[in-house]
């Protein structure tokens, strides 16, 4: 084989955790176990070495969605685009390019040497997969395994048999790992010729140095123990509406888009919190802004409202818009200049008053719905996905249902679920009025 020398450390230096990930012997390889300690980067830098180690080699890289593989483990990948390499066939020096070529309908990326790393995201992707399918593989690297099926993962383990001379076949995995299959499998029972390396922010040193403080002071106590410590546990304690793997198995999700456009508009009722407003069509959230504007503004916030209507079209019933029993003078803003959109107390009578005590539990319920049927598909927005993931609810009076308040949260120092609401308010589906007839 060729003489080749390969520097690349000028775009990726391993930290002590990193090195101790890259240098272990075993098959497989779990690394992680909460945010920020240089997973995906380890991963990718992981991938590399091996299709330069074993000239030829074949490999999968992954995630749960392709949207999301891209705003990851693409972007480190991409670092490795323009890198070249001395090589010495015996006649001289020669500079070459690593990566040849990026292929990005059929997702994969060739080495000068003849190996390629195949890319797709397991859930959605379905052409991406289908085009791989009876692939044989030397390695492969799924970043956020624990959003991965492990049905998934046992196909990928079935495919390790590239007929490679002298080839070590791995697998490389990264995880949160939250109760779930991952946990259970990788971490409370250990498989042979496997190991789990930690790697917490606090392990990171290219992160800033206030970066798990301002996590704390941003987040409940209990997300910010999960994310900086890997201690999911306290997850499980209370009664949370949405677990966390709903949650993330959610994000960018690819599902179909079809249907009217609906809206959500959460107002903010005290002073820092925001107002915000999410468009929905079928089981895709599809936008979200958001702006601070203080009550005394709210006719700046009647005309932003009317300006996202009109921008997009939405048919105003569909605009669901929050408001209070008193009135509200966002909501008869927008009314008086015209749109009739629905007004939503989360305060009152739920239409199915049998199961909620108010309109904002049976909200948040539909909501769940959506979640546990892994039907929804939304932005993979930290705040959003934090505020979702602090929903608590608790038994009321008769088995009905009630949500843990905003003020109650407020009182507990958590954020106000701003972000949530508006989401709850663009997936409601008030009962529709039909009055029943009788003639006798
Ligand atoms: N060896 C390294 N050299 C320079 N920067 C690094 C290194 N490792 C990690 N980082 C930086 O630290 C941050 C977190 O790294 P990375 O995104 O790989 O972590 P992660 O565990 O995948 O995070 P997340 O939980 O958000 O997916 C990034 O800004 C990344 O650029
Ligand atoms: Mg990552």
């Amino acid at each position: 084989m060729a003489k080749t020398v390969i520097d690349l450390s000028y775009i990726y230096k391993p930290h002590p955790r990193q090195v101790l990930f890259h240098q272990s012997p075993c098959k497989g390889r779990l690394f992680g176990g909460a945010i920020r300690g240089g997973k995906t980067k380890a991963l990718v830098a992981e991938g590399i070495e091996l299709s330069l180690d074993y000239p030829g080699n074949v490999g999968l890289m992954a995630r749960q969605n392709l949207p999301a593989f891209k705003r990851t483990v693409m972007v480190e990948l991409e670092r490795y685009f323009d890198a070249g390499i001395w090589v010495d066939r015996g006649n001289g020096k020669e500079f070459v390019k690593m990566i040849t070529q990026h292929h990005s309908t059929d997702h994969f990326i060739d080495f000068w040497n003849g190996s390629r790393i195949w890319y797709t995201g397991l859930g959605d992707d379905t052409r991406g997969l289908a085009s791989q399918l009876g692939i044989t593989l030397g390695w492969f690297a799924f970043d956020q395994v624990e959003e991965c099926s492990e049905m998934h993962f046992n196909n990928m383990l079935g495919r390790l048999y590239l007929p490679l001379k002298d080839i070590k076949f791995k697998y490389i995995l990264s995880a949160n790992p939250m109760p779930g299959w991952v946990k259970q499998r990788f971490i409370e029972s250990k498989p042979d010729d496997f190991v789990y390396i930690p790697s917490l922010p606090k392990d990171n040193p290219y992160l800033p140095e206030n970066y798990e403080e301002e996590l704390r002071a941003q987040y409940p106590r209990e997300l910010a123990e999960a994310w900086l410590e890997g201690n999911w546990d306290v997850m499980e304690s209370g009664n949370f509406l949405f677990s966390w793997n709903e949650i993330t198995r959610a994000s960018d999700k690819e599902v179909v888009q079809e249907g009217e456009l609906e809206m959500g508009v959460d107002l903010a009722w005290s002073g820092g919190d925001e107002n915000v407003a999410i468009i929905r069509q079928g089981n895709k959230m599809l936008s979200f802004d958001r702006w601070i504007f203080k009550m005394e503004d709210s006719l700046k916030s009647v005309d932003r409202v009317i300006e996202l209507i009109e921008r997009f079209q939405i048919p105003h019933k569909n605009v669901k818009v929050d408001a209070v029993s008193g009135g509200s003078p966002i909501y008869s803003g927008i009314v008086a200049k015209g749109y009739n959109v629905t007004p939503i107390i989360a305060g009152a009578k739920a239409d199915d008053e049998e199961h909620y005590v108010n309109t904002r539990a049976e909200m948040f319920y539909q909501l769940q719905s959506r979640f546990r049927k892994d039907e929804i598909s939304i932005i993979d927005d930290r705040d959003l996905k934090a505020q979702l993931s602090i929903i608590k609810y608790m038994p009321a009076q008769e088995k009905r249902l009630q949500l843990i308040s905003k003020e109650t949260m407020r009182k507990h120092g958590d954020h106000s679920p701003d972000r949530a609401d508006a989401l709850a308010l663009a997936f409601y589906e008030p009962r529709q009025f039909s009055p029943s007839i009788r003639w006798l």
